[in-house]
């Protein structure tokens, strides 16, 4: 089984960022060989970036720090759900993405926003430079949802499409793939 996480992007009250999640892993869960667990930064609350050494050292002092790395070093494959902040993406995320480094190497990552008509867009090309400098192999697969209120029934309820399922579909598919062989690559570059 991959083990793929799908980390949330915001923390703020009355978020619309859960809609997404939900949706993202109800489809996921349809995916064969795939192990999903959502990776909520609200709940996981981690404080500003309080370690004294850079994460690249890996000898972290605090529990929430340890608590942190132990859930990312088990992953094999992220999917990350992000609004769009003044053309980037949120800072909660960064402070996430921030407290760890070889925890995230060698695993593949896809990207699915949010925001109003660029859909997020910005937000994810600033999420692939990051990918970059953490060893993240960010994959080509990619969903945005462009001025998501025009598409919210009166409830406030997202309607996602099919096309939406297909595609969160075709995205897991290849993280299970891209997944599993980094897994094996992760196994080759310890021995
Ligand atoms: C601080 C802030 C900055 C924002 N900047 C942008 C932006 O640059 N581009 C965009 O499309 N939407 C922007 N928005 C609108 C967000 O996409 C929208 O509020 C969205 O609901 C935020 O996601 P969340 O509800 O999950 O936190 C911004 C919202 C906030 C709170």
């Amino acid at each position: 089984m991959v083990k793929l996480k799908i980390l949330s992007g915001s923390n703020r009250p009355g978020r619309f960022n859960p809609q997404v999640v939900d949706f993202v892993r109800t489809v996921a869960e349809g995916v064969p060989s795939v192990a999903v667990k959502v990776l909520d930064v609200a709940e996981i609350n981690l404080p500003f970036l309080d370690e004294a050494k850079p994460p690249m050292m890996r000898d972290y002092a605090h529990e929430h720090t340890k608590a942190w790395s132990a859930t990312i070093d088990e992953a094999d494959a992220f999917i990350m759900v992000t609004p769009e902040y003044n053309h980037s993406f949120s800072p909660v995320l960064k402070n996430a993405i921030d407290y760890l480094f070889k925890e995230w190497n060698y695993k593949p990552v896809s990207f699915v926003s949010y925001g109003s008509l660029a859909g997020g867009a910005r937000a994810v090309e600033h999420l692939r430079g990051v990918a970059a400098e953490l060893k993240l192999y960010d994959l080509r697969e990619q969903i945005l949802l462009p001025n998501y209120w025009e598409h919210q029934d009166a409830a406030g309820k997202y309607q996602f499409t099919e096309r939406h399922r297909e595609n969160v579909t075709e995205m897991v598919r290849q993280l299970a793939f891209w997944g599993e062989t980094m897994k094996t690559a992760r196994e080759k570059l310890a021995a």
